[in-house]
């Protein structure tokens, strides 16, 4: 890495001829040597500093999978390297024409056309840009400085590449805190970071690209099991975020979330050994047709058990004991409270919510009201109090979840969940 500036060049020469001479040095020579001495301590210090920053950053970058995080932590190590006031990373959404980032001040996405900006100027030239006074450039687009309430003076920015050598996004940090411009070290290092970050945006994409699929097979998978219910998809993809909502209300893990959401759309998928004449029957159930419906819970944990992958192990679960109840009355183990593993008291809610709202084969959709009220009078026998206490701080975005995946013909084709 060529790192080194004008002034170090200078004083190299400076300090090797002293320390040859063999005469005393003068009071001044020698305040001179420990002035430049300070100096080089000082530069050393700062340049440990950002290779300190850039090794911790890297690590945590490496095993990052999510890209929002991913891209809000690549901008802290930018900032924190490159001494800049604002770092952003943005990537290019080539089917939009745009360019968009994640901010660190909130959970917001800036968006910008691709050929605006400095920012665009870079993506679609692919080369490194440093701009002294960004308001007297004519590229310059002080439309994120609107949308920021910021003032930006000096903006570095480097393109980041794939593997393939597209541009895949860019690199930009603001206004630099203490020494005036950006420099062609901070370039070199810009330089460097995006090269870095490229890989584990690269990486971050694929994670997502895998996730999306994964979620519609099952999605698919499930509704196929279930192909004679039209309104499918759209119950799975409503229980699946249903879940995900109430789960994120008790503060669990990320990817713990994740994969209850992806497990949530098979909790059902025993009901493929339970009779068509049963599931479609639209009156009441007999004892002995209860006795065959009640298994399929047992025929879910049998398709999906021994499995040594996380999601498949939570799906397994959940299929299992979706209809066991806190007081011990459920099925098919009649196992109570906390023995009931958490994963499958939040399927319950979610579940039964769903179920109570929507209209079955066998009975009419509850109102909102009538449904939230059977939620709180079987709440502490039936439910968890607490997931049903999470499930009202939640209940805005259930019921927005709700009215977007509406049973409707029209929209049985829609197999994507929003993100969470
Ligand atoms: P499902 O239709 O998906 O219902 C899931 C759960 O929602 C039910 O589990 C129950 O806990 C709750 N639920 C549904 N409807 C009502 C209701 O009107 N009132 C109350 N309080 N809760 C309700 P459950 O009872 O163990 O049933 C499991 C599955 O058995 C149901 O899944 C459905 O496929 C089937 N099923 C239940 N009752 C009948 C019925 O009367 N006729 C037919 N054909 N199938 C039924
Ligand atoms: C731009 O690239 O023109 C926008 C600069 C900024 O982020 O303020
Ligand atoms: C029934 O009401 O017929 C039996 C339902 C159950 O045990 O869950
Ligand atoms: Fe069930």
């Amino acid at each position: 890495m060529k790192v080194k500036s004008k002034k170090s060049q200078t004083a190299v020469p400076q300090k090797r001829s002293s320390r040859l001479s063999k005469k005393p040095r003068s009071l001044s020579q020698q305040t001179h040597v420990i002035a430049t001495m300070e100096k080089k301590i000082a530069r050393l210090n700062e340049w440990r500093r950002r290779l300190a920053a850039l090794l911790k950053y890297g690590k945590q970058a490496a095993v990052m999978t999510n890209l929002d995080d991913l891209l809000l932590l690549l901008a802290d190590q930018a900032k924190t390297v490159l001494n800049a006031e604002r770092a952003t990373v943005f990537i290019v959404d080539k089917k939009n024409q745009e360019l968009w980032s994640k901010v660190a001040t909130g959970t917001q996405t800036i968006r910008v056309p691709l050929d605006k900006g400095i920012a665009g100027a870079v993506a679609v030239s692919g080369h490194l840009l440093n701009i002294r006074d960004v308001y007297n450039d004519p590229r310059f687009n002080p439309d994120v400085d609107k949308k920021t309430g910021y003032r930006t003076r000096s903006v570095l920015t480097a393109p980041m590449f794939s593997a393939k050598n597209d541009v895949i996004g860019v690199f930009q940090v603001l206004n630099r805190k203490v020494g005036g411009n950006f420099d062609q070290q901070d370039e070199e290092l810009l330089t460097l970071l995006s090269e870095q970050a490229s890989a584990h945006v690269e990486n971050a994409q694929l994670y997502q690209e895998i996730r999306k699929v994964t979620q519609e097979t099952i999605i698919r998978l499930a509704a196929a099991v279930e192909y004679k219910d039209q309104d499918t998809r759209a119950h799975l993809t409503r229980v699946s975020q249903y879940a995900a909502f109430i789960a994120r209300e008790m503060d669990f893990a990320k990817e713990w979330i994740e994969n209850l959401r992806l497990a949530m759309p098979m909790h059902d998928i025993g009901k493929i050994g339970v009779p068509d004449a049963i599931l479609h029957k639209p009156g009441k159930l007999t004892p002995e047709e209860w006795v065959e419906m009640k298994k399929h819970p047992r025929h879910g944990a049998e398709i999906l058990k021994d499995s040594d992958n996380e999601l498949m192990k939570m799906s397994a679960i959940v299929a299992l004991y979706h209809h066991e109840k806190w007081d011990g009355s459920g099925y098919p183990q009649s196992i109570k409270g906390t023995d009931i593993p958490i994963e499958a008291r939040i399927a319950a809610v979610a579940d039964v919510f769903d179920a109570l709202t929507s209209k079955r084969i066998y009975k009419p959709s509850f109102s909102l009201e009538e449904t939230v009220g059977i939620l709180d009078k079987e709440c502490g026998s039936h439910f968890d109090p607490d997931v049903v206490a999470a499930f009202h701080r939640c209940l805005p975005k259930i019921i927005e979840v709700m009215k977007m995946y509406a049973d409707n013909p029209n929209q049985a084709e829609s197999v994507q969940l929003p993100t969470c």
